[in-house]
């Protein structure tokens, strides 16, 4: 197959542009280090647009550079209208966006604004009195005569989602840090204000925005009634992402732009409703289903095995819901989530074979695939073995609260290993120096040790086994075949355990994907699909074993994409 990624994106008809793009996530802080302070940066970024470019990825997408006390890792943002001085100034931005446009490619920046840093001018406002201007921006409750807290609802990073404000004897909200005030959208000029910021990027030239946690941001007193157990998303949310599209996105003529929310807990229908372009809300969201399957019901921490068939039943179930109105995003991995070919592969003897597998699985789906810094080398989890290693306040914060509980140090540390957001975090690996390439300096975090092998350098010389170039294969198929983009999905053998196999059909065209999710050989099955008995042999778009011609067996983590 051809494997050009010159001309980028060309979408089929008059469906939109993203229907046949790739996006690229960048984690700064991790990403690449240009001033030798152990930090990722801008800088950095600038330095390796040409990686991303070869690549081929349509946009990129990155996580939060705004100032910040880095409480979360940036995504406690203290001006939404600065950089950073850890990651460069606006004028480095600007320098940043006019050549990633240059090279014909969109930036997409984070949208945080379910919540402010406590150190954001709004909150320090609205903390300062009862009847400040401000006070009204945030979500503050009284205190109750018996001191119970105003919900039970528990802050995705440990202990209660209430902290109590000393200057003015209230409660405020926070569903993440202490440090991480939640802002009331039932404030009119709050929202106003975070219209025009929004306003404000876009005029600076972004291409878009992913939005945090955006499902989170409408609290009504409804939601936020006594004695409400668990933060349950409120309708009022359709309201606010269509007022932010009448105030923000609708002006905007015929750029090119694209919004992708940030949602856990969604379901199918929801995501239709959020997705439906004639209700001009969001074009996609990232759901939480396929992610959420190996955790067990009381934390995430809490590791269950998975079930391939599972897995199936509910991408297969996402394909078939947005197939008419909506949109999908596919991911299997970003900084929230530990990397996908140790989670979902074999990252030692098949680590290319299953982080090519799974790139193959998910960039065949229909919707918009979203690749994570270091997985185009398919780089594996931390593995850190000290508590010491670790830097992620959601890890750092459930550490203490498990060993408080009664938890072994040994049972946390495991489960850390498998789940932590840490395991996505180390920088990216790009050769066999001191520090895999990324900084002169001492890194942040840890370096993976395996780096000495697993770097871009590496992998981009290993010719047919380079990650990488399978990567770049997937991304420029996506630009040159309609029914990539928007062919119907079929699932095929959904209660199979170990075979992920589904066609893709548009008009005469027919895409047959053949993965052998297992480490053991698969014999198939020519009842599976009628191409797999017609004596001709079809043509082999994309593989990442060699077999022979019309072979029926699928060796450890092959993936086969047939155009049948
Ligand atoms: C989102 C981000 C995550 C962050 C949280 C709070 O889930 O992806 O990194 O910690 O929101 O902003």
């Amino acid at each position: 197959m051809t494997s050009t990624n010159e001309g980028g994106a060309v979408p089929h008809t008059d469906a939109p542009w993203w229907t046949s793009a790739t996006v690229y996530q960048i984690w700064p802080r991790s990403f690449a280090d240009g001033d030798g302070d152990g930090v990722g940066d801008l800088a950095g970024i600038r330095s390796k647009l040409g990686h991303l470019h070869d690549l081929g990825v349509d946009v990129i997408w990155l996580s939060p550079i705004y100032r910040s006390p880095q409480a979360d890792a940036g995504y406690d943002i203290s001006d939404y209208d600065d950089i950073d001085p850890l990651f460069g100034t606006l004028d480095e931005f600007d320098e940043l966006l006019a050549e990633v446009h240059g090279l014909g490619m969109k930036l997409v920046m984070d949208l945080v604004v379910n919540h402010t840093s406590d150190e954001h001018a709004w909150f320090a406002e609205s903390r300062s009195s009862l009847d400040n201007p401000k006070r009204d921006w945030y979500v503050w409750r009284p205190q109750s005569d018996d001191g119970s807290l105003p919900t039970e609802w528990r802050s995705a990073f440990s202990g209660p989602a209430w902290q109590l404000d000393e200057a003015t004897g209230e409660w405020y909200l926070h569903m993440f840090a202490t440090k991480q005030p939640d802002l009331n959208w039932q404030n009119a000029d709050m929202r106003a204000a975070v219209h025009a910021m929004m306003n404000r990027w876009l005029d600076r030239g972004v291409d878009g925005f992913r939005m945090d946690v955006i499902n989170f941001i409408a609290k009504t007193p409804e939601s936020l009634a006594a004695g409400s157990p668990a933060f349950v998303m409120d309708p009022a949310i359709h309201d606010h992402l269509q007022e932010m599209h009448r105030e923000v996105f609708a002006h905007r003529g015929d750029r090119q732009l694209i919004t992708v929310g940030e949602m856990p807990g969604v379901t199918v229908d929801d995501a239709t409703l959020f997705t439906d372009q004639a209700r001009s809300e969001l074009d996609m969201v990232f759901q939480f289903e396929h992610v959420d399957l190996d955790r067990g019901p009381d934390s995430k921490f809490d590791n269950v095995p998975l079930a391939l068939t599972d897995l199936k039943r509910s991408l297969g179930r996402w394909q078939e819901g947005l197939a008419e109105r909506g949109w999908n995003s596919l991911y299997l991995g970003n900084h929230d989530q530990p990397r996908s070919v140790s989670r979902f592969g074999d990252d030692g003897a098949h680590r290319y074979e299953s982080a090519t597998m799974l790139a193959a699985v998910l960039h065949l789906h229909r919707g918009t695939p979203y690749v994570y810094q270091g997985d185009e080398i398919g780089m594996t989890n931390a593995g850190f073995t000290s508590i010491d290693q670790y830097r992620d306040i959601e890890s750092l914060n459930w550490h203490e609260e498990a060993l408080a509980a009664g938890a072994s140090e040994a049972d946390v540390l495991e489960a850390l290993r498998f789940r932590s957001r840490d395991n996505a975090r180390t920088p990216v690996q790009w050769s066999a120096d001191a520090s895999a390439g990324f900084t002169t300096g001492t890194p942040w975090i840890g370096v993976n040790p395996n780096s000495a092998e697993l770097n871009v350098e590496a992998d981009r010389a290993s010719g047919e086994r380079s990650v990488f170039e399978f990567y770049r294969r997937l991304i420029a198929l996506r630009h040159e075949l309609p029914v990539v983009q928007l062919g119907d999905f079929a699932m095929l053998a959904p209660d199979d355990e170990r075979l992920y196999a589904f066609t893709r059909t548009l008009g005469d065209e027919r895409l047959l994907v053949l993965a052998n999710w297992s480490g053991e050989p698969y014999d198939l099955d020519p009842g599976l699909d009628p191409v797999l008995r017609r004596r001709s042999v079809p043509e082999v778009l994309v593989s990442n074993v060699p077999h022979g011609p019309g072979s029926l067996t699928l060796a450890p983590w092959e993936v086969r994409v047939l155009r049948a």
